[in-house]
């Protein structure tokens, strides 16, 4: 077979791992594996080369993606979609592994209507927003990259006697929040799916502000973690809890950090390369067992999709995982409740 494989939307630490595993499984097995550059952009050119064993040696452990990536505004209208079609012909694609998030398996979906050739789709996103999957390539990467931000503003903010809110990457999903804020024992979580007003949201730091660095407490800093899709600017909150703060907390300085962009870089954990490169070979088996329009899941509910060779692997549908991830970002899915509910379950105990 003739593999194309793109990497599309945001990138996330892990891609590469997948890239090495088709890469040299694939060529192992007998196919040839054209690398697409910079995503449906470079679909739409016909922007592809064949990839070698050696450009595939060694590259699970970098960040970013060997591929490229960009998010294409054209791919996605009629035009692009007829651009898309004539490039894969001219390419001679018996198959096509997209490696992205939701946008770009939304994009996979399309292609794969036309039933001319095989697609296969795999989650990757630092923002775990992807329906029936429980954790996308590039999302434990993430979570440690903030839990190390965290410790280190966490000392800095002991020796100071300071309070800090961290604002963390994630769109609309507040799950990085909500783990990395666990992890590095944050005193507060903020994320939108909980759509709380400003005033309550206001009214809840405070609340925390006042308990931790309480006389008796001797408490020596306070961290807020709050996701980006919280509605209310970082600064606003820092700016609200600054007016109280003679009130609250008499001596202590609040400040504010966004980690942005540093949060999707950096060396994949072990842990991506191993969900990477397993998702990848995964995504082989599909092509030869002639599966299409599908995406393969990291740890999918057993109840969703089907099983595949690897255990921790599920194949699941791309309309019903385009449909579950609308859900999950709606706050209409079993999973997002779950993840509200266990965080409204400690709220309270998170500054005690
Ligand atoms: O989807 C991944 C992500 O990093 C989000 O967390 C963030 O909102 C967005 O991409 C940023 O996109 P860009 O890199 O295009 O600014």
């Amino acid at each position: 077979m003739r593999i194309g494989v793109l990497t599309s939307g945001g990138d996330a630490p892990g891609m590469n791992a997948v890239l090495h595993s088709v890469v040299r499984a694939g060529i192992g097995r007998g196919h040839e594996v054209l690398g697409i550059q910079e995503g449906y952009k470079g679909l739409l050119a016909g922007n592809a080369k064949p990839l070698s064993q050696q450009d595939a040696d060694g590259i699970s452990r970098y960040g970013g993606t060997m591929l490229g990536s960009a998010r294409s505004k054209v791919f996605p209208t009629d035009e692009g979609q007829a651009q898309a079609k004539a490039q894969i012909k001219k390419l001679g694609l018996d198959a096509l592994l997209v490696i992205g998030g939701n946008g770009s398996l939304t994009g996979a979906h399309k292609i794969a209507q036309d039933g001319d050739l095989l697609v296969v789709g795999l989650p990757a996103s630092i923002d775990n927003d992807i329906g029936h999957c429980g954790l996308a390539i590039g999302v434990d990467t993430a979570v440690n990259t903030i839990v190390e931000a965290c410790d280190r503003i966490s000392d800095t903010a002991k020796a100071h006697h300071r309070a800090f809110i961290v604002e963390v990457m994630g769109r609309s999903c507040g799950y990085l929040a909500m783990r990395s804020g666990i992890a590095s024992e944050a005193d507060a979580i903020l994320f939108a799916e909980r759509n709380r007003p400003e005033e309550e949201v206001v009214a809840h730091l405070r609340e925390v502000m006042q308990r931790s660095f309480a006389e008796k407490r001797d408490k020596k800093r306070v961290l807020i973690i709050k996701a980006e899709g919280v509605k209310v600017p970082t600064q606003t909150l820092v700016d609200r809890l600054q007016e109280h703060l003679d009130e609250d907390a008499p001596g202590v300085d609040i400040r504010a950090t966004i980690l942005g962009h540093v949060v999707r870089g950096g060396a994949p954990s072990a842990m991506d390369r191993v969900i990477g490169q397993r998702l990848g070979l995964a995504a082989l088996f599909a092509f030869e067992a002639g599966l299409s329009d599908v995406m393969l899941g990291w740890e999918t509910p057993d109840t969703v999709g089907e099983a595949t060779k690897d255990p921790s692997i599920r194949a699941t549908k791309l309309d019903e995982m385009l449909q579950e991830t609308e859900e999950l970002l709606n706050g209409k899915s079993p999973v997002t409740k779950a993840r509200i509910q266990l965080l409204e379950t400690v709220e309270n105990l998170l500054s005690l």
